[in-house]
């Protein structure tokens, strides 16, 4: 098969390099000529574990390339996959189909054969109409059909989430859309990979409530957190207890300082504003949006405590911005909370991530960035845990607690313990959903 992707974004990017690894024939476009060139010279403009070797052995195999000529790209291609940005549109919480609808109009004028127009993006009940109508009316001549793809891949874990997924959900309208679709996906077919074929609101829906419902996962437990501070339980004993009944199951039961990242907080809001659109609304999902919120203010009380009140003056080192470890996305981090935060209260921000620091720098003006976490802390009066990255999970606790002015520590991910912490010489420590603060 011959496969355009309009995006190289985390989802156009792995998706390409995953098809042309299945043995697709796969043309990558972006309109960022920055982009383009950088992909073109061999690099990655994102950081994705594995993704740099993956794409190289396929450039090398000429299976794969990359352009900013989107008709060029789709010349003869027998599917062309729009993977574009959704985010959320400003002032309503809609989804912004801006990307998707110019992708789809370029697309109409330079086709000029039949073609399958696959939505990746994730988009509200009703895009792959409109991409369908928008084309039409672009190109009345054009023989085409759509069809929805959407994508679950986690950043940090995406090359084997499109591997080996779950399921893949595919939803056509047509035999030959779902012909095409199946001669994409052949390598899963064969190794027995769920794939939920549907019509095309089906599949649109099932990605919005996948997400919905994964952001009311983490949202019931930070909220089961929360008393638990209050009651004396400990909510990592909680998890455990509730995981390990089948019904509900052990993953996006991790307390922390809120949901972040490019999907959840977009993904909720635009799922409400869909509820409301259609007088069906979204109650639940409505207050996990609402919820959230709480979180993560709770976050910056529970810091503004160990700081005495006051951020003035403090200096407080940050580990972790990203929304998540093993990414550089910085979209909708909670650090995009907390750190400003703590640098309107008049902190003195010391920052260290592992890949952070190229998408962060803009985003947290006023912070000083350092290569390690022994760097950051030392001399400072706290240490917030915020991105749970590896490298952070075995730290020299007495080192760091040795080179503080104040020996205290926020840890939001619950990677340590208070004993832990009191073992290694900080005087005060607090965590999420466990009684901590204690010296
Ligand atoms: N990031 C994730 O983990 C994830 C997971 C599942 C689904 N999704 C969904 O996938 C979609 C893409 O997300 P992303 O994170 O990859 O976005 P992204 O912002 O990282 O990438 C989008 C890319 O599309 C390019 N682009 C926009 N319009 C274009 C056009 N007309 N022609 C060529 N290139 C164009 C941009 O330059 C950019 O490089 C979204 O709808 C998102 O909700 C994302």
């Amino acid at each position: 098969m011959k496969i355009a992707m309009i995006g190289t974004g985390y989802v156009g990017l792995v998706s390409g390099v995953c098809f042309s690894d299945f043995g697709h024939e796969v043309v990558c476009v972006d309109n960022n000529p920055a982009k383009v060139e950088m992909l073109e010279r061999g690099e990655l403009p994102i950081y994705e574990p594995g993704l740099d070797t993956l794409m190289a052995k396929n450039v090398e195999a000429g299976r794969l390339t990359f352009t900013g000529d989107l008709a060029a790209a789709i010349d003869g291609a027998d599917a062309v996959f729009i993977a574009v940005g959704t985010p959320t549109r400003r002032g309503d919480g809609h989804a912004d189909l801006t990307y998707v609808m110019a992708a789809a109009e370029q697309i109409a004028k330079a086709a000029k054969h039949h073609v399958v127009i696959v939505t990746k993006s994730t988009v509200p009940v009703g895009t792959n109409r409109q991409v369908r109508e928008t084309v039409s009316a672009a190109n009345p001549d054009l023989d085409f059909d759509v069809a929805s793809n959407p994508e679950f891949l986690r950043e940090g874990a995406a090359i084997d989430d499109f591997m080996k997924p779950d399921r893949v959900v595919v939803g056509v309208e047509t035999d030959r859309a779902a012909k095409v679709m199946e001669e994409i996906y052949r390598p899963l077919y064969l190794r027995d990979f769920p794939i939920v074929t549907t019509d095309l609101e089906s599949a649109e829906m099932i990605k919005y409530a996948a997400n919905a419902f994964l952001a009311t996962k983490i949202t019931f437990i930070n909220e089961i957190a929360s008393l638990c501070e209050k009651v004396g339980a400990d909510v990592k004993e909680v998890s455990k207890g509730m995981g390990l009944d089948g019904r509900i199951g052990k993953t996006f039961l991790h307390a922390g300082p809120g949901y972040g990242g490019s999907c959840f907080p977009k993904d909720t809001k635009a799922l409400a504003r869909i509820g409301q659109d259609h007088a069906s609304p979204m109650q639940i999902v409505e207050s996990v949006i609402k919820v959230n919120e709480e979180v993560k203010r709770r976050m910056v009380d529970k810091l503004l405590d160990l700081c005495g009140g006051s951020f003035n003056g403090k200096t407080v080192a940050v580990l972790g911005v990203t929304f998540k470890p093993n990414t550089d996305d910085m979209r909708d981090a909670p650090s995009l909370t907390i750190v400003p935060a703590l640098v309107g209260g008049g902190a003195k921000v010391r920052v260290t991530d592992p890949q952070g620091k190229r998408e962060g720098e803009a985003l947290l003006p006023g912070v000083e960035w350092h290569d390690d976490p022994y760097a950051a802390t030392s001399e400072a009066d706290l240490l917030v845990l915020l991105t749970e990255w590896n490298e952070f999970r075995a730290l020299d606790l007495s080192r760091i607690a040795g080179s503080m002015r104040g020996k205290r520590m926020a840890d939001l991910r619950n990677v340590y313990t208070l004993e832990d912490a009191k073992a290694a010489g900080f005087t005060e420590y607090d965590s999420i959903g466990r009684v901590g603060t204690g010296g």
